[in-house]
C-alpha cells in the first residue's frame, strides 16, 4: 500500500546539494514540498527547478521549504545547477537529494515500473509543520508542473489549518472562501466576522479571512 494523505511522511538520511540532511530535522517547524524529475540535464526538469529557484521569496513567505530529488549523484547535480542557474536566469538555493541508492524515490513509491524502470515520474508531496502528508500528485516525465498551482495549494491548505475553510473550485487569492461543514452557522456567525453568505444551509461563503 503507497503512501496516503494524513499519512506521516517517511523520514530519512540523504546526501543533497546543500549538505547531508535528516529529512524531518531539515523540514523542523515549516511545511515542506519534495518533488521528484526523472534524471538531470534533461530540458522539462531544467524548467522546473529553474522555476522553483524564481518562486524562493514565494515559498518563503509561506514558511515552505523545498527539496528536490534524483536518482543521480552529487557531482552531477552541482554541475546541473550551473546550467539550471545559467538557462533559467535565477540561483537554486534549495537542497538536490542525490538519491543514487532510490532510497527516497522507494520510500515515497517514486518509480512507477510501467512508465520507467529506472527513472522518478514527476511526484510532489506538500507536507504540514506536523510532518503529514496534505497533498500528493504525480504528472509524467513529459508535463512539467504548474508551480503557481502549486502555491495556491499552499495557501488552501494553510487557510484550512489556520480558520477552518476549504477553497471551491478554481479559488483564487482573495476570493471567498467555504465554511467547512464541521463549523455550525451559529458558529461560523461569530468565527468570521466579515459576514456570511448562505446559498445553501451546506455552502457557505465568506470572505478569505486573512486579506
Ligand atoms: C525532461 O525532463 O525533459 C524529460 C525527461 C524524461 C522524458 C521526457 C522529458
Amino acid at each position: 500500500m503507497g503512501l496516503r494523505l494524513g499519512d506521516i511522511a517517511p523520514n530519512f538520511k540523504a546526501k543533497t546539494t546543500a549538505g547531508d540532511i535528516d529529512f524531518h530535522e531539515y523540514l523542523g517547524t515549516s511545511w515542506g514540498v519534495l518533488f521528484s524529475h526523472p534524471a538531470d540535464f534533461t530540458p522539462v526538469c531544467t524548467t522546473e527547478l529553474g522555476r522553483t529557484a524564481q518562486l524562493e521569496e514565494e515559498f518563503k513567505k509561506r514558511n515552505v521549504k523545498v527539496l528536490a530529488v534524483s536518482v543521480d549523484g552529487l557531482d552531477k547535480h552541482q554541475s546541473w545547477v550551473k546550467d539550471i542557474n545559467e538557462t533559467q536566469h535565477c540561483t537554486v538555493g534549495f537542497p538536490i537529494i542525490a538519491d543514487e541508492n532510490r532510497e527516497v524515490a522507494g520510500l515515497y513509491d517514486m518509480i512507477h515500473p510501467n512508465a520507467s524502470a529506472t527513472f522518478t515520474v514527476r511526484s510532489l508531496f506538500i507536507i504540514g509543520p506536523d510532518k503529514t502528508i496534505k497533498l500528493f500528485i504525480t504528472y509524467p516525465a513529459s508535463t512539467g508542473r504548474n508551480f503557481f498551482e502549486v502555491l495556491r495549494v499552499i495557501d488552501s491548505l494553510q487557510l484550512t489549518a489556520n480558520y477552518s475553510v476549504a477553497t471551491p473550485a478554481d479559488w483564487k487569492e482573495g476570493e471567498d472562501v467555504i465554511v467547512v461543514p464541521a463549523v455550525s452557522t451559529e458558529d461560523a456567525k461569530i468565527k468570521f466576522p466579515k459576514g456570511l453568505n448562505i446559498v445553501k444551509p451546506y455552502l457557505r461563503y465568506t470572505p478569505q479571512p486573512n486579506k
